[in-house]
């Protein structure tokens, strides 16, 4: 249904085999055709789930210079703050691999939420004018390589939370929030324009706490009920694909 594919694991050391395999093969094809990978990271167990690429083969295989990183969304905390996702993913990954930093996009944390959202569409923008990071054909939205997102058990994506007024965004293509349900309170976001505008979109869940949720989202289930924000995650022309372990998938219908 709607070009989107589901992908489902016995546990978890499957999924992270095949999603290192899928995030290496996607890198080899962006670089083929565009010389470089504009990937976006999110935080939560994704990072841990994409270890498989600091070893062999992906370590040598992967070209990791031309590889450009962002994040989906991010907690506006200071980057070597516990929680922050760009400490995440440098500690679990980006330090263990030949990335060049000049190329690590991480918000700045010495401002205002307000003004590091501003901040880091300015920095997208820059970047999609010189086409680091493409553009789409049917708006001037980023059309990033690859977005990488976990899914929270209320259906949260990227700092997109269920009736909250972002879901709404049209203009902007990063936004903040300072009223997050799960702390920290402050974030910045990609909007759902940009998320649905990339050429492909991963949805990786894990753990049965997110079972219902993923029932909701995938089956449709009780679409009279406000969209979860997982649910708006459709790209307009891009590929979705969710990755979802057994217990993940455990409500969806038929299984
Ligand atoms: C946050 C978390 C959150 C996370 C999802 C899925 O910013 O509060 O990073 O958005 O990505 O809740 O997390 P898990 O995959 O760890 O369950």
């Amino acid at each position: 249904k709607d070009g989107r594919q589901l992908k489902i694991y016995e546990n978890t050391d499957e999924l992270s085999t095949d999603l290192a395999d899928y995030i290496a093969e996607l890198s080899e094809a962006s670089v083929k055709e565009r010389g470089v990978f504009a990937i976006a990271l999110s935080g939560g167990s994704l990072i841990s789930l994409m270890s498989k690429l600091c070893e062999a083969p992906y370590n040598k295989t992967v070209d990791w210079a031309k590889w450009y990183i962002f994040w989906a969304d991010e907690r506006v905390v200071a980057k070597n703050h516990t929680d922050s996702n760009y400490r995440l993913a440098k500690d679990g990954l980006l330090s263990k691999v030949p990335v060049v930093p000049s190329h690590i996009h991480s918000i700045n944390d010495t401002v205002s939420a307000e003004k590091a959202a501003k901040d880091y569409e300015f920095v997208i923008r820059q970047l999609v004018r010189t086409r680091i990071i493409g553009v789409s054909d049917i708006s001037d939205c980023p059309k990033f390589d690859l977005i990488l997102l976990g899914m929270g058990p209320d259906g949260h994506v990227a700092s997109l939370f269920p009736c909250h007024s972002v879901l709404d965004e049209k203009e902007e293509w990063v936004t903040f929030i300072t009223d997050s349900p799960k702390p920290p309170p402050e974030r910045i976001t990609f909007t759902l324009p940009v998320i649905n505008s990339a050429s492909n979109v991963a949805v990786v869940v894990t753990g049965g706490s997110k079972a219902e949720a993923v029932h909701l989202v995938i089956d449709d289930a009780e679409p009279d009920r406000p969209s979860l924000p997982a649910k708006l995650v459709q790209p307009t022309k891009g590929n979705l694909v969710w990755f979802l372990d057994k217990a993940a998938a455990s409500k969806l219908d038929g299984t």
